[in-house]
């Protein structure tokens, strides 16, 4: 018998809470998203507390954590506010992300290989507390050798410049997925547990997915932009649908 490779889905519902803030107030309440994407499939739920609080904000992590059962992935730059901040409310998992307060959104990986100083205390601290700490990188070796020497159990790879590659054509498209699958083996083999995440879609999700050693998705954007059109619980419906039918046949060939 096939043993099936799990392959998670976390929802990042950061963009509810973008809507939200457009007008002030309480609707769209990304609590409600994270409560019906638990329902319609989801694993986990993600929630990035930037520094400016441009979308989610203090309150929600606190009723995310109070009010979800589901594992929360906590997305945060390594700064000393944001560790007191994970600590204090102890989710599940803290993914460290590299922010830059002009950018739109987190536009490229970690330089966890540029700050090992820095990041090392950070590190064993949310270790210490019981939380998982994973690290926000590119498809690179030597970030990911970074993070085994930081002793981060986790890396989720960069998929930005995968998915953006679909608009270059075929070949750029495969070359930027092997990228990603090349990185997620040689993680793998050092023992990481590997996530991916960013700018996933429909069109984008399946060719992810089937890298047998990712064990996690996190996608948020696509998501909730596709919800305007088809309900948010379709649109993680349909992306979890995705995800399995990719990993069927990808343990199938294996
Ligand atoms: N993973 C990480 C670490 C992220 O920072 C983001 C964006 O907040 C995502 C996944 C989800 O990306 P998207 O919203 O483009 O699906």
């Amino acid at each position: 018998m096939t043993v099936r490779n799990e392959l998670r889905l976390g929802v990042n519902v950061d963009h509810v809470a973008t809507i939200r803030n457009a007008r002030g107030g309480v609707h769209p309440d990304p609590v409600r998203a994270a409560q019906l994407a638990a329902a319609a499939g989801a694993d986990g739920i993600t929630a990035h507390l930037r520094e400016d609080r441009r979308h989610i904000i203090d309150s929600d992590i606190e009723r995310l954590r109070a009010e979800i059962a589901l594992p929360l992935n906590f997305e945060m730059a390594a700064t000393r506010e944001m560790v007191d901040i994970a600590l204090r409310h102890k989710p599940h998992a803290a993914c460290i992300v590299p922010e830059r307060r002009e950018e739109r959104t987190t536009e490229g990986g970690l330089d966890a290989a540029g700050q090992l100083a820095h990041l090392l205390p950070m590190v064993r601290e949310l270790g210490s507390a019981g939380i998982r700490v994973s690290l926000f990188i590119a498809a690179d070796r030597q970030q990911i050798d970074a993070a085994v020497a930081l002793g981060a159990p986790v890396v989720e790879l960069h998929t930005g410049t995968y998915c953006e590659a679909i608009e270059a054509g075929p070949e750029a498209f495969e070359r930027e997925r092997a990228r990603i699958e090349d990185a997620a083996r040689y993680g793998a083999g050092l023992g990481l547990e590997i996530h991916a995440g960013h700018g996933l879609t429909f069109d984008t999700v399946k060719p992810i997915a089937a890298i047998p050693v990712i064990r996690e998705l996190n996608i948020g954007h696509f998501l909730i932009g596709e919800a305007v059109f088809i309900g948010l619980e379709q649109s993680i419906r349909t992306m979890r649908g995705l995800m399995d039918e990719a990993r069927a046949t990808a343990d199938a060939l294996s």
